[in-house]
């Protein structure tokens, strides 16, 4: 294995993301883009976010797609716009970013969470079938690290229960299970650009996708003070329009999603081999042989906090997504829940570990990480 030596003659480091390697094979076209809108004086919506909106939904067989101001407000107005009321109940995760929970709090509505499976670290179906009552209205299944939950069981379970089905596709851009992309089975499928995702801007943005023209009309109004019509409100909404400059800086790096999914799994696939048959390092199960998009690789280790400073001394950046599980928040004091209540959540919380993924990771970088946390946990 040959290891890249910088000039004081270490090895230098192992970043989670590399966003200046990113913006390198993007060439010029980035600058050139951002400084065309900026000339454009369209500086909200307009033809650069229609353009997104097109091509993001049809890379997911979706007809519509609604472009925001992050994937938070992706949350809040999906769940608006599939009618989601203060004091419903909406079932999800607690084993997410904050977020998915959060959204549903914050305009009144009931978290419910429901426990995980311990080998995908997803939105476990027949928790979640426990979880619902008279009150609940909606599920909100949080497609965690880049692969789908089982959208199935959980259309199927939405269906024998008269519920609407949100899909938290932060982390998923171009995923897809069993051939199945989000907002295929869901009634909205809610997207983030933060910089870091698959497919990040250049600051904040996010987008819903739906099939549903109703939906696509609700969400157009949401995001723009409840109006269809310049100064025609309909509804109370808020100002949640997706920025010219983001769709811009978008539009230049979508085309390029599908070959940056491609590099993220051969990664994966080296991480794999290298932790084949490790009792130490166990990577998480995959749902499907196919379509997971690895925004992180995450394995489960037993010393894990031991893990991260070994690993970081050796100059190599891990992750933690995500320490405290949701319900253990303190933002979550009030929703009923303590410790122990999701045992898979929680052990999941003690043992995550994520570990270097992006695109322009080299191999021989892949090897070092592999080498080194087999060293420092088997060793
Ligand atoms: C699972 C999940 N849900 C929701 C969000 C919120 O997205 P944003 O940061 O764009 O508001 C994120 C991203 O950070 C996320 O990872």
């Amino acid at each position: 294995m040959s290891i890249q030596v910088n000039t004081q003659g270490t090895a230098s480091p192992i970043a989670p993301v590399d966003l200046a390697a990113e913006r390198a094979e993007l060439g010029p076209a980035l600058e050139e883009a951002l400084v065309r809108t900026l000339r454009s004086g369209q500086y909200v919506l307009g033809p650069e976010v229609e353009a997104l909106e097109r091509d993001f939904a049809n890379l997911h067989g979706a007809r519509h797609g609604v472009g925001v101001g992050s994937g938070t407000d992706a949350l809040i107005v999906g769940l608006k716009a599939l009618g989601v009321q203060p004091g419903d109940g909406v079932v999800t995760s607690p084993f997410t970013f904050f977020a998915s929970a959060g959204a549903i709090a914050w305009i009144g509505a009931r978290p419910v969470l429901a426990d995980v499976e311990a080998e995908t670290a997803l939105l476990d179906p027949a928790r979640a079938a426990e979880a619902i009552d008279e009150s609940t209205r909606c599920i909100l299944p949080v497609h965690l690290y880049g692969q789908l939950a089982d959208m199935r069981a959980l259309r199927a379970l939405a269906d024998e229960s008269d519920l609407t089905l949100l899909e938290d596709a932060a982390q998923a851009h171009g995923a897809r299970r069993d051939g199945i992309a989000p907002a295929q089975l869901g009634d909205a499928a809610a997207f983030s650009f933060y910089p870091t995702k698959n497919l990040g801007a250049a600051g904040e943005g996010g987008m819903v996708l739906t099939n549903s023209e109703e939906t696509d009309c609700r969400l157009r109004r949401l995001r723009d003070h409840g109006s269809g019509a310049k100064y025609v409100h309909e509804g109370i909404g808020t100002n949640t329009r997706l920025q010219a400059m983001q769709a811009a800086a978008l539009n230049v790096k979508l085309p390029h999603l599908g070959a940056w999914n491609d590099r993220r799994r051969a990664v994966a696939a080296r991480y794999d081999a290298g932790f084949e048959g490790s009792a130490a390092v166990r990577p998480l199960a995959r749902a499907c042989e196919q379509g997971h998009v690895f925004h992180q690789y995450t394995v489960r280790v037993d010393e894990r906090d031991r893990a991260v400073e070994s690993l970081r001394a050796a100059g190599i950046f891990s992750g933690v997504h995500y320490p405290l599980p949701v319900h253990l928040q303190e933002a979550a004091r009030t929703w009923g829940y303590g410790p122990g209540d999701f045992p898979v959540a929680e052990a999941l919380a003690r043992e995550v570990l994520c570990l270097p993924i992006h695109p322009f990771l080299h191999p021989d970088q892949v090897e070092r990480v592999i080498e080194t946390l087999l060293g420092i946990l088997e060793g």
